[in-house]
């Protein structure tokens, strides 16, 4: 098909932050430096978020200062507020990432403030990136089904896709972030959005815990989308629940594309170092 296909790889944040113990801030490093070589032109590398409640992510701005940048590759981070956006640019983060979730359950356990309200904290952080020609991206969580609201209406999903996409980040990221989703939900909540948007702001984030993820970016690609995230050893998951994993791995999606004659352009050889490194990095874990 020769049509490019962008892989964000997602595991140096989303994944981490998922582990149970706190990983050394000199792997993380070398993770990423690892995923540097492999071709990826985007990889989220930190968040900055609260420490008390993520631990996991208190080292953000060591990470960004001791990384070895390659031209080419964007390093991004997570922010939820203005606080966040500004430790990531303190810390040379290239972009970065805001977050609202389609439930509003998910929304307080989350960041603990309503839907609204935190539109009104990303409305902030976009205006300061926009201002500061610094891309965002938008994530919109729950656009299948929330842990503590159940299914998630796909209006919702559209209205807030509309709303990252008009305080200005330049793609939404379409999160199913407790991996619920089947092809038909994922088809169904697609086209409520497509309906609003074009498929080119838009990128999956296909959570792997109920072993869709694969077929969920099939129906994407089909609908036109052409950026996916991903997770490298489809880092995210509790070790000790292998039937419970966490974001899909970037290996396998790598590979699904390439099967389906998309151009992922990863190079294999060092995708795989970098998969052994995060497994040795997951298998450390208690
Ligand atoms: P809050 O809980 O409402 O409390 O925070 P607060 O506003 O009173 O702040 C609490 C403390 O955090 C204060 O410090 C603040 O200064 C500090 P204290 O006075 O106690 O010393 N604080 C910060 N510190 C560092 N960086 C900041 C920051 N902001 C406040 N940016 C807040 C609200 C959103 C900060 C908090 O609830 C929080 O950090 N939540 C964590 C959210 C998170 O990281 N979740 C995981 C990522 S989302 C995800 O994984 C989904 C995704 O992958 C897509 C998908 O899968 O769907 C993106
Ligand atoms: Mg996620």
């Amino acid at each position: 098909m020769g049509d490019k296909v962008h892989i964000v790889e997602v595991g140096p944040r989303d994944g981490l932050q998922n582990e149970p113990r706190i990983i050394p801030t000199a792997q993380k490093v070398e993770l990423i430096d690892l995923l540097s070589r492999t071709g990826l032109e985007k990889i989220e590398a930190a968040s900055f978020v609260s420490r008390r409640r993520v631990p996991q992510m208190a080292d953000g701005a060591e990470v960004l200062a001791a990384i070895s940048r390659r031209p080419g590759v964007a390093y991004g981070a997570l922010v939820p507020n203005l606080k966040g956006y500004e430790r990531a640019r303190a810390a040379g983060a290239d972009e970065v990432a805001v977050f609202v979730s389609a439930s509003e359950g998910f929304s307080q356990k989350n960041i603990n403030c309503s839907i609204a309200d935190s539109l009104v904290r990303l409305r902030a952080v976009a205006a300061a990136a926009n201002a500061g020609r610094v891309p965002v991206r938008g994530y919109v969580s729950c656009v299948v089904a929330c842990p503590y609201d159940g299914p998630t209406p796909a209006e919702a999903v559209a209205a807030l896709t509309t709303a990252l996409l008009d305080m200005g980040c330049y793609q939404v990221s379409l999160g199913d972030t407790i991996g619920a989703g089947s092809p038909a939900s994922v088809a169904r909540m697609l086209d409520a959005v497509l309906c609003v948007t074009p498929a080119r702001v838009l990128a999956g984030h296909y959570h792997n815990t109920g072993g869709a993820a694969v077929r969920n970016i099939g129906v994407s690609l089909e609908r036109g989308l052409r950026t996916f995230d991903s997770s490298i050893a489809g880092l995210g998951g509790c070790p000790f629940a292998p039937g419970a994993p966490g974001n899909v791995a970037t290996s396998t999606v790598a590979a699904y594309l390439a099967e389906l004659g998309y151009e992922p352009g990863l190079d294999a050889a060092c995708l795989a170092e970098a998969e052994q490194f995060a497994l040795e990095i997951k298998g450390a874990s208690p």
